[in-house]
């Protein structure tokens, strides 16, 4: 799945420079609501769709805490850090309550869907816990909460898909969007709660799709990325056209948009990324040649033990074909260290894969055991922790080695660069990215220019993370 986590992801977001959510004249709405969110794109999405259910009811966001009158925290539980991280800002939330009398905290997403009611029960850190399919009830739940009562839905369903929903924006840079084409996932690979707190997969109205990319266009954003835990699988029959739309047939419609409209997708599942989304992606300059392929072992023993249904040899042979179709296309991978009886010969195969793949970029991680999954439950979690850390580090260095490689064969060609801002350390340059998702940092120059933009760069010299260059 996409990534992740992390409170970079968060601060990143929080720079964000559209503030169109945000009343400014504070008699505007009746209560106001601050909501930070963790864990994947998919969790920052569905902040957007709570932020636009509360809306309707007359819930205006801040971003400053202080002021509102519920808090929202839209969790994470991939593994054990992201969980303690957000007890951690629970912990302050209560601080905050013990002085403003009547504020609210609630808990969204995963942890909320994992915990349950024990929240409420055992830790008394909250009044709200909600799980990713019950966000329309969070009015209704409010209401109870304000009048004393537990309010708790973590019901999932096998039909919410918020397809009706038009997101509200936050923090957005107005350029680039994220749109949720589906929820849930029905692989079950043995390390992994998303099964557990996401529930099925199902996917989302084909034309509710298109009708908000199309909006998003209209609006000014010039990307989207369209976003599931395994976007390959995505599947809608449109009984009123007599028409199946796979995820090939998807991306194609949303790419017919306009050229101008990026298109990106995240999460694919090598298992399932077929010929006819590579084809289609070849055949279209604006869906951006740039695939997130999670690998997370190169040793097939170990990919059996993490249910990924793959081996490695399938897995390489799947990014050969990906060079075969589109020799310029963009690579990146998820990868886990020290899972269940990793061997040292096993951890090799992760490093020599990684190698053959020559990934543009990584999320690395060490193995850590979640509650009620298949590995949890089958396998002990059996690599010492300064194991799986040395391993990890080794999995780093090599993802170093292979980003800066891959800068560096850039160095003197030009690409075409969406302008997404100002770069974060000199407002005197540009920040946007080429069709392989790399970031490009470039002065600004050409007065006329703004963000949403195209421009064509060349690029001059490279760090292992960015790409330099000026306008030609
Ligand atoms: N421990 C470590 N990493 C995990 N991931 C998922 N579950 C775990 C876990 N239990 C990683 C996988 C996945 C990404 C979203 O997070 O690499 O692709
Ligand atoms: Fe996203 Fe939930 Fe998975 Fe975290 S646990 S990465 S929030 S789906």
């Amino acid at each position: 799945m996409l990534d992740y986590v992390t409170d970079k992801v968060q601060d990143e977001a929080r720079q964000g420079e559209a503030f169109a959510p945000y009343a400014s004249d504070p008699n505007e709405y009746k209560k106001r609501f601050y909501i930070e969110s963790y864990g994947c794109q998919m969790n920052f999405a569905d902040s957007e769709v709570v932020a636009a259910i509360l809306n309707k009811e007359g819930f205006g966001a801040t971003r400053n805490v202080e002021e509102a009158d519920l808090i929202f925290i839209n969790t994470c539980s991939i593994r054990e850090k992201a969980e303690q991280t957000v007890r951690k800002r629970l912990t302050e939330f209560r601080k905050l309550k013990e002085r403003k009398r009547g504020m609210l905290v609630g808990v969204l997403g995963c942890m909320a869907e994992r915990l349950k009611s024990q929240f409420l029960e055992e830790e008394k850190l909250v009044d709200i816990v909600v799980g990713p399919d019950a966000y329309r009830t969070l009015p209704a739940l409010v209401g109870e909460a304000e009048g004393g009562q537990k309010a708790v839905n973590v019901l999932l369903s096998r039909e919410e898909t918020y397809a009706d929903i038009s997101p509200v924006r936050l923090d957005s840079n107005g350029v680039s969007a994220f749109v949720s084409i589906m929820r849930g996932c029905n692989n079950m690979c043995s390390f992994c709660v998303v099964p557990f707190t996401r529930g099925r997969e199902r996917s989302r109205d084909a034309a509710s799709i298109l009708i908000e990319c199309r909006d998003l266009f209209e609006k000014g954003y010039r990307e989207v990325t369209l976003l599931g835990q395994n976007v390959d699988s995505y599947y809608f029959v449109d009984e009123t056209k007599d028409e199946t739309v796979t995820f090939a047939k998807l991306l194609e419609k949303t790419a017919l948009i306009s050229p101008l409209l990026r298109v990106r997708f995240s999460t694919s599942h090598p298992k399932d990324i077929t010929d006819d989304v590579l084809y289609t992606m070849a055949k279209y300059e604006n869906i951006c040649k740039y695939i997130h392929l999670p690998v997370q072992s190169g040793s097939t023993r170990v990919l059996q033990l993490m249910n990924r249904t793959y081996t490695r040899e399938w897995y390489m042979a799947k990014v050969d074909r990906i060079r075969e179709i589109m020799p310029e296309c963009g690579i990146s991978s998820d990868i886990i260290a020290g899972f269940c009886t990793e061997e040292e010969e096993d951890h090799r195969a992760t490093l020599d894969i990684m190698k053959y793949s020559r990934y543009d970029f990584s999320y690395m991680f060490f193995y850590s055991e979640r509650p009620g999954t298949l590995a949890q439950r089958r396998y002990k979690d059996d690599i010492p922790e300064d194991v799986k850390k040395r391993r990890l580090q080794e999995i780093v260095e090599v993802q170093n080695r292979l980003s800066l490689e891959s800068n560096q064969k850039d160095v003197g060609k030009i690409f075409k660069v969406l302008i997404e801002g100002d770069s974060k350390k000199n407002e005197k340059e540009w920040k946007g990215r080429n069709t392989q998702n790399k970031v490009i940092v470039f002065p600004k120059e050409n007065p006329e220019l703004k963000k949403g933009d195209y421009v064509n760069v060349k690029v001059t010299d490279c760090t292992q993370a960015t790409l330099l260059g000026e306008i030609v």
